[in-house]
């Protein structure tokens, strides 16, 4: 590969201080788990990971799921509610919704759906919709609108989620928000300067999320609770009341 490849990248110092984890392992096995009763709501499951993620939480008796996507989720749908009764579970309550992560109103509208459908509760809140612009194109060639697209989704998408869906995950009692990341946070190939921007971007949102409700007892994500507390109790004591 020519040096001036934009798909040449840091992969091998990144890989010097990251660990790969290419499977399952028992602490985080379905086996082990028992969600009946509780509600789970996750982006992008038309297919890909989030559709995958679905079909997990139904083979541990999530109780009720909803799909979010813009485009039909009938397979989706099928396939959850087949987990489930492999898994010897009741048929879970699914919502199929159609919508766009980066539309305000559409986010908006998907809360008060959902919120009527699942009682005003949200246990566990996924924003794993994504897009990736092509890692073609170094950042002096890359299409404006196709670069900011990658940001619209996955930032947009992922803020308006955690914004619109928090008063309901706050009334649950798991209280859990997961964001998919990627390790390209860490990595720099020169052709995906959207994507890897907004992967370090993406990871740094639920501290705020952490941040401005921890008041409350919500914790959103075990990685980033140890970090969380001790800058919290280092930079912002004074700080309390105002949150
Ligand atoms: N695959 C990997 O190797 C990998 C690695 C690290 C991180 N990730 C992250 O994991 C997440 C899922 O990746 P994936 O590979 O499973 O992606 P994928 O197969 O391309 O699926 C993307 C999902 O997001 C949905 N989506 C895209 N734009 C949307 C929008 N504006 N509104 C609503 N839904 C939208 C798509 O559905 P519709 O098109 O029907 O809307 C689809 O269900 C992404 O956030 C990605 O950055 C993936």
């Amino acid at each position: 590969m020519p040096a001036s490849s934009p798909r040449k990248s840091n992969g091998v110092e990144v890989s010097s201080f990251v660990n790969n984890h290419n499977d399952t392992y028992p602490h985080i096995s379905p086996a082990i788990a028992d969600l009946s009763g509780k509600s789970m709501l996750i982006t992008g499951a038309s297919k890909g990971l989030g559709k995958a993620i679905a079909i997990r939480f139904a083979m541990v008796d999530c109780s009720k799921i909803a799909l979010v996507a813009r485009s039909p989720l009938s397979e989706a749908e099928k396939e959850v509610k087949a987990a489930a009764a492999a898994a010897g579970h009741p048929e879970p309550h699914v919502l199929k919704l159609n919508v766009n992560v980066s539309s305000e109103a559409s986010v908006r509208n998907a809360a008060d759906v959902v919120s009527q459908a699942f009682g005003g509760s949200l246990d566990v809140l996924i924003a794993n919709a994504g897009y990736s612009a092509d890692w073609d194109h170094p950042l002096a060639k890359s299409d404006p609108s196709e670069w900011w697209k990658t940001w619209e989704t996955n930032i947009n998408g992922t803020y308006l989620s955690a914004r619109f869906f928090t008063p309901q995950v706050l009334a649950s009692s798991l209280k859990t928000v997961i964001v998919l990341s990627s390790v390209g946070a860490h990595h720099i190939y020169p052709g995906a300067s959207s994507y890897q921007t907004q992967s370090l971007r993406c990871a740094g949102l639920p501290s705020f999320s952490t941040r401005s409700t921890m008041q409350r007892g919500w914790w959103p994500l075990p990685s980033i609770r140890a970090e969380s507390r001790r800058r919290w109790r280092r930079r912002c004591p004074s700080n309390c009341a105002r949150s």
